[in-house]
């Protein structure tokens, strides 16, 4: 009798710690599964570190002591967006021939975020909350916008809106939610779409439902912010289709600039600024070639002095390879890299004009250039 009740106490605590063992496993494993299974868990984690980084960029600077702690889990996944003035290598000094552009800007945005005691007096000289970039492409939008994020002074959230729309991340409205109540913490603050066409164009009948509520959603936000009168979060986009964002967008957006094709003498200073510490040969006429390049915008000319430049290096190769007698495309070694600088030529008038006529060409295929006469 004794030996039995004994052997099944034993049997009991035996019982109880296998029990005990086996729940432990099993929900550790549930649980290690479970953080596998989740797709957004590996990105969460990034985002997370990723918006500790940039709060903290954006304390030392003496910018804004927010911590990652008081943010929503949502609010990090935005949090990671901030950009960081000193990360930014574009200013006002690297975009051409949009100067008046630029100084409207300063003055209607830019300035009254920076000396709000300036403007206080009167509601009309406010901030706009919205601002709209339009124009073709390659004409400078994200320059203009990368340049604001660099000079405003304020923080700048680069909205990548496909998180938004991301599927995994599920949530998109509450996504959205976060975007303007971590603007408003952190405010003064500049959010900037590129290519807000994508994410807003105009709402019709055979849109997800899920989208169409997000959308509607991010309006409704947007107009909390319009109508408070003491914050300062602008919402800044950039589109090269204007004509597709929905009209409820535009009448968000009331500053609006047009970018524009450069004409001859913005073609001159963007060629000028691209130029600047290029090896350009004595025979280049600048002017000449700004005549030559309408219908081209600011990255076509950015990809002919490319192009251009190129050539001289392949001549360099093509020269070389000859007079070592090797095959043509055999990488040489050099001895220093002084003498490989000495030995290129600079960039003549000739190969921006190969350049150009091969661009032209090409354009005039794609059909973004009317026929010309080739210029020789
Ligand atoms: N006004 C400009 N001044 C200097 N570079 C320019 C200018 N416009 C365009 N570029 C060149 O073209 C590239 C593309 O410009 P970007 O601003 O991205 O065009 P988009 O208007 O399509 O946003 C820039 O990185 C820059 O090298
Ligand atoms: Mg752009």
């Amino acid at each position: 009798m004794m030996a039995d009740t004994s052997f099944s106490r034993n049997e009991i605590v035996g019982l109880v710690v296998r029990l005990t063992l086996v729940s432990a496993v099993t929900f550790y494993s549930i649980k290690w599964i479970m953080e596998r299974v989740d797709p957004t868990n590996k990105n969460k984690k990034k985002a997370k570190l990723k918006a500790e980084e940039q709060l903290k960029k954006l304390a030392t600077a003496g910018k804004c002591t927010l911590a990652v702690d008081k943010l929503s889990e949502y609010e990090i996944m935005i949090a990671a967006h901030i950009i960081n003035p000193q990360d930014i290598n574009v200013s006002w000094y690297n975009i051409a021939g949009l100067e008046n552009t630029i100084q409207e800007l300063r003055e209607t945005v830019i300035l009254p975020i920076q000396r709000k005691e300036l403007f206080a007096d009167s509601q009309l000289t406010q901030a706009p909350k919205g601002v709209l970039l339009h124009g073709p492409p390659g004409c400078g939008k994200t320059l203009i916008a990368k340049a604001t994020a660099k000079e405003a002074g304020t923080r700048f959230i680069n909205l990548d809106v496909s998180i938004l729309t991301d599927k995994w991340y599920g949530e998109s409205q509450k996504l959205a939610a976060a975007v303007f109540s971590l603007a408003i913490k952190l405010q003064p603050c500049i959010i900037f779409i590129d290519e807000i066409d994508s994410f807003l164009r105009a709402r019709n009948s055979t849109d997800h439902e899920a989208t169409a509520m997000m959308k509607a959603q991010f309006m409704s936000f947007w107009d909390g912010l319009i109508t408070d009168p003491n914050c300062t979060v602008i919402i800044m986009g950039a589109t090269n289709r204007p004509q597709d964002l929905d009209s409820a967008i535009l009448r968000r957006m009331p500053a609006t600039f047009h970018i524009s094709m450069p004409n001859a003498l913005q073609r001159r200073q963007i060629l000028d600024l691209i130029l600047d510490n290029e090896p350009v040969a004595d025979d280049v006429d600048v002017g000449k070639l700004s005549r030559a390049t309408d219908g081209f915008s600011g990255s076509d000319l950015r990809e002919l002095c490319r192009t251009a430049s190129v050539y001289r290096v392949r001549d360099y190769m093509r020269n070389e390879n000859k007079s070592n007698g090797c095959v043509e495309g055999v990488a040489v070694s050099r001895e220093s890299d002084d003498e490989f600088h000495d030995a290129l030529r600079p960039i003549i008038m000739d190969d921006f004009l190969v350049s150009l006529n091969k661009m032209k060409d090409s354009k005039m295929h794609c059909g973004s250039l009317p026929l010309q006469i080739r210029l020789d």
